[in-house]
């Protein structure tokens, strides 16, 4: 069974026939929401909002380390991430769909890791944060759903809950960084050390500030509108990716 973390225009999955939903208390406090059990294209799957059902938790606010602990205890073996990003490389245009492959953490003062020196001192490997087998699901899925997805790229977690400002992006480019969300971290290194494979659907909302359209300001309008019409295509991929 896996699990969809759904970010930004994503709160509720409308391909998802709920069966049953469960308040989860974790050792960490609590996670976003309810988890919703349901399927997919007949396959059993977990549902949770990362902002919370009503899109009220910003993302330096998310419980990261509940929700993470929440599907792990309820026995899911890998965890599929949408997360809407801003687009810094040039072909990384607002609509497009990205599964990256590589991530940089800009964050601070986040609860960044379940092995904090109570027992032993653990440090995990984390060359490739992303599973590369849920990743070429993902690729496959979109091809047979006839959806355009950019394979690769290096997702810079920024701390938020502000964009970011031109300049940072010119730093983030110059990083190496493809693509920029607020969520990426601590969420892929807490499934990483509960040993969960984890991969992401990366939507870009909205060109990175300072680019594109984006050159003299990024609007929120902007960005919902463009994440409500890729959310379909989103949508359409996990059918897909759930068929097989
Ligand atoms: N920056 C950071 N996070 C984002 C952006 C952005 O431009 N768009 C959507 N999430």
């Amino acid at each position: 069974m896996l699990a969809i973390i759904g970010g930004s225009g994503l709160s509720k999955l409308s391909s998802l026939d709920v069966e049953r939903r469960e308040v989860v208390r974790t050792p960490y406090g609590e996670p976003s929401g309810a988890l919703l059990f349901g399927r997919i294209s007949g396959q059993e799957v977990v549902f949770l909002a990362r902002h919370g059902y009503g899109h009220t938790i910003p993302p330096h606010k998310v419980n990261y380390r509940a929700n993470m602990w929440a599907l792990k205890n309820a026995g899911v073996d890998g965890v599929i991430s949408v997360a809407s990003v801003g687009g810094i490389r040039a072909d990384m245009l607002p609509g497009a769909l990205v599964a990256p492959d590589q991530i940089i953490d800009y964050t601070s003062g986040r609860e960044a890791t379940y092995f904090d020196g109570e027992t032993k001192v653990v440090h995990v490997d984390f060359t490739e944060p992303y599973c590369p087998i849920l990743r070429a699901r993902l690729l496959a899925a979109a091809k047979a759903a006839n959806q355009a997805m950019i394979d690769g790229a290096v997702y810079a977690a920024t701390q938020g809950p502000r964009l970011e400002s031109a300049a940072e992006i010119n730093r983030l480019e110059r990083d190496g960084a493809d693509i920029v969300g607020m969520t990426g971290m601590p969420e892929a290194v807490l499934a990483r050390e509960l040993e969960l494979p984890y991969a992401a659907i990366g939507v870009v909302a909205n060109y990175a500030a300072g680019r594109g359209d984006s050159a003299h300001g990024i609007t929120m309008d902007v960005i919902e509108q463009t994440l409500h019409q890729a959310m379909g295509q989103v949508k359409a991929l996990l059918q897909h990716f759930f068929a097989v």
